[in-house]
């Protein structure tokens, strides 16, 4: 009797033991960022740019100009990078000077001396990856949040801010010349499994009436790199399961609105920060809506029922304008397509 009570014991404990080390990844939850409304009429403005950090080259000082007199007009919230931050390899240290030079100097509006919500792109992981997530950055400009994955929680919208450089897998395999630097990543596979867990469940767990993910990469573009097939197989289905209204990418040197065809889905490129004009075209097997191959930035203005996106070029028009409405929580969206 009591051999067998000890031998079952051992194995409950060695259960125990495994269930635990199953666990003790996805114990890890993504970091919140609170950012409540700050309007009386709880609704949110923000300006969307990627793709940018030239030192002020290729028009990215002109578009800096017209996001600060955009950002005044709809006194913004705040300001989302979706990466690319400093190119050609990301920042040296905490130390380098294109910090200064590619955005506190760059940025200079005053509507834009609002948060910064940043996640990093390919060529930011070609430098020291740390230091954009330094709190030493933070210190020089206090504007300035950068992290891998995390979530900014303005209540009635939810962003999910994620870091989609690890999942292309030739950045692994066949990085050539290039090095990316991927301290607390590596290795790739558990990086990416606890990921798209943490992510599912704060998504499952959100009540917020809208959701929006945030990445570098594509899912869906018509430009130069087209789409990011890993993304579309382990995070775009997790984005569908989940009801996210809409995923908002760079790399891709353009501003795109392309519309899922078998979900609500919307995806938006904003990657037209500095260099632009790459003068390629290709196909998408979902509806491509909107595409400028030149350089501008997008904005957002959301309240509890609509959400309008307006892509603005280099001198400040606006080439294109989409809403879309919310009838109720539990109704899937209406689109409504305003030209
Ligand atoms: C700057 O913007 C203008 C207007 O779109 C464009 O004609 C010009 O080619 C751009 N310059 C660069 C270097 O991309």
């Amino acid at each position: 009797m009591a051999t067998r009570t000890r031998a079952s014991m051992a194995a409950v404990l060695a259960l125990l033991a495994l269930a635990a080390l199953r666990c003790a990844p996805a114990a890890a939850e993504l970091e919140r960022v609170e950012h409540p409304a700050a309007k009386n009429d709880g609704s949110l403005s923000l300006l969307v740019i990627g793709d940018w950090g030239r030192k002020g080259a290729y028009n990215q000082t002109m578009v800096a100009e017209q996001m600060g007199k955009v950002g005044e007009e709809l006194d913004i919230d705040f300001v989302v990078s979706t990466g690319d931050n400093f190119y050609e390899n990301g920042l040296t240290g905490v130390d380098d000077q294109q910090f200064e030079e590619s955005f506190t100097n760059i940025y200079t509006a005053q509507s834009l001396n609002k948060p910064w919500y940043l996640v990093l792109g390919n060529h930011d992981y070609r430098g020291d990856a740390l230091a954009q997530l330094s709190p030493v950055l933070n210190k020089i400009d206090d504007r300035f949040i950068c992290k891998r994955s995390f979530i900014v929680d303005a209540e009635m919208v939810e962003f999910f801010f994620i870091d989609t450089t690890p999942f292309q897998e030739k950045y692994w395999t066949h990085p050539k010349d290039d090095h990316y630097d991927w301290r607390g990543v590596a290795p790739r596979g558990n990086y990416i499994d606890n990921l798209l867990k943490d992510l599912d469940e704060a998504m499952k767990k959100s009540t917020a009436k809208w959701k929006i993910a945030i990445g570098h990469h594509t899912m869906r573009s018509v430009s130069d790199h087209g789409e990011t097939k890993e993304l579309l197989q382990l995070l775009l289905p997790v984005l569908k399961d989940n009801g996210i209204d809409f995923y908002i990418n760079g790399h891709d040197h353009c501003l795109e609105h392309i519309s899922s065809r078998d979900s609500p889905l919307q995806y938006f490129t904003s990657g037209g920060g500095s260099k632009a004009w790459r003068g390629v075209f290709q196909p998408t097997d979902d509806k491509l809506q909107f595409f400028y191959d030149g350089q501008g930035f997008m904005s957002l203005q959301l309240n509890q029922y609509q959400a309008d996106f307006i892509f603005y070029d280099v001198y400040g028009n606006s080439l294109y304008t989409w809403s879309s409405r919310k009838i109720n929580h539990r109704q899937p969206s209406i689109f409504v397509t305003e030209e």
